[in-house]
């Protein structure tokens, strides 16, 4: 029977705090003394690993608190580090796409193994060179990727946002005037989000990207701490690489105006770090924070004079309009006819998001429900008198 090959490597820290071995069972059953040196002699002609790449993947059990931290792992020292793998793993039979799992620190945190260097080799040895594949920020990875293109108007934002990245691939360049922090500001659903986004995808490792109501701790210190630790990390990245961004999208919920803090205690703690962290001068250069908010009315003056520009996103005039539609459905595979000037006549006060959801995307379903055959401005046309109706109603309720 082909067995999996699991060597008595692994232990577990027992009632006097000392390592002992862990019982291995091979599905379902004990393994005995003899079965382990037989196994061993089964596989001492496996080869030996010179190099395995590995990638951080998380625990098997998602810890809720820790979410967005899952997979986010950190090495100061990789001669440490290499000590404390081959402790834990040398020894063990392993191939590609298999997990291998930390004992001591992270007890039961998996790593991948991407790949195993000579690609024939199995055996993890003394000699084997363990290497971790570097973290993309966690929050990045669920990002679909966008880019400037996918951008319509905004001008200014764009600018601002290609300035920045200049300023990562060359800070040289800047000296002291380079750019330090901006926000982003106006009507929900007009790109603000989305040109974030953007830059995220031109600049990769490089930005750390966090919602405002992330940054709020459970208990007290928590939220100081989390802003905090987002700093040193930003700090880690510019000695690596000399510059790093700081994202936090929708601000207001960590930076109210005094006047509301007392309302919400809890963020008072997280707005002071966060504006001794932006006061930080030396220590904090070439990092660069932009924040967005759709609610700048509530934030918080200090707070506010803090960003060198601020930065307004608008509802999108006539031809932007005709382009959103354009561009939007360009991305689905349904026919469509549409006089746009016509349609977009009527969309006056509409954001980018309205127009994607509440437009384009119903007349899409219904596409694909068989409701019609393809998309027509008579259609669009009912859609937004639909919208129209229910939003009348919706005030007729509150007047
Ligand atoms: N200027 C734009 N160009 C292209 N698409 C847009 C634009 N504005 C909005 N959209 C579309 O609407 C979606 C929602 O926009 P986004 O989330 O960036 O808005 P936001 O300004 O961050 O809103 P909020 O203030 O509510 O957070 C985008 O993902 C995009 O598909
Ligand atoms: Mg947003």
């Amino acid at each position: 029977m082909a067995k999996k090959k699991v060597l008595n490597r692994r232990v577990y820290l027992n009632s006097d705090n000392k390592l002992e071995p862990i019982e291995v069972t091979i599905e379902g059953e004990e393994l005995t003394e003899s079965d382990s040196e037989q196994e061993t002699d089964e596989t001492s002609q496996e080869s030996n690993i010179q190099k395995i790449l590995l990638k951080p993947v998380g625990y098997p059990i998602r810890l809720s608190e820790q979410a967005s931290a899952q997979s986010d792992l950190e090495i100061d020292d990789y001669n440490l580090f290499q000590a404390y793998a081959q402790d834990q793993w040398v020894g063990l039979i392993v191939a590609v796409d298999e997990y291998l799992f930390d004992q001591m620190i992270l007890p039961d945190f998996a790593f991948k193994i991407i790949k195993i260097i000579p690609e024939s080799s199995r055996r993890v040895t003394v000699e084997t060179e363990f290497e971790i594949v570097p973290s993309v920020d966690s929050q990045l990875k669920s990002m679909e990727k966008v880019g400037f293109a996918d951008i319509i108007g905004n001008s200014r934002a764009i600018e601002k946002c290609k300035i920045i990245q200049e300023f990562m691939l060359h800070p040289e360049k800047f000296g002291r005037w380079s750019p330090k922090n901006v926000l982003f500001f106006g009507f929900p659903g007009t790109g603000k989000t989305l040109t974030a986004r953007a830059l995220a995808s031109e600049c990769g490792s490089q930005i750390l990207v966090r919602k405002g109501t992330e940054l709020i701790g459970l208990h007290v210190g928590d939220g100081a701490n989390k802003i905090h630790t987002l700093f040193d990390k930003a700090r880690k990245i510019v000695k690596k690489s000399g510059s790093a961004i700081i994202f936090i999208d929708e601000i207001d919920a960590i930076g109210l105006s005094r006047s509301y803090q007392s309302v919400r205690g809890d963020v008072i703690e997280v707005s002071t770090a966060l504006l001794s962290e932006m006061d930080g001068l030396s220590e904090n250069s070439g990092i660069i924070t932009i924040a967005a908010t759709n609610n700048i009315d509530l934030l918080d003056p200090g707070l506010r004079s803090r960003f060198e520009e601020e930065i307004d996103f608008e509802l999108p005039d006539n031809s932007e309009r005709v382009q959103m539609m354009q561009l939007f459905l360009s991305q689905i595979d349904v026919p469509y006819e549409i006089s746009y000037q016509e349609v977009s006549n009527h969309l006056d006060g509409w954001s980018g998001r309205d127009i994607k959801e509440k437009l384009i995307k119903i007349a899409f379903h219904n596409v694909v429900l068989s409701k019609i055959e393809k998309i027509t401005t008579h259609h669009l046309l009912e859609i937004i008198r639909n919208v129209r109706k229910k939003q009348d109603e919706g005030n007729a309720i509150f007047s």
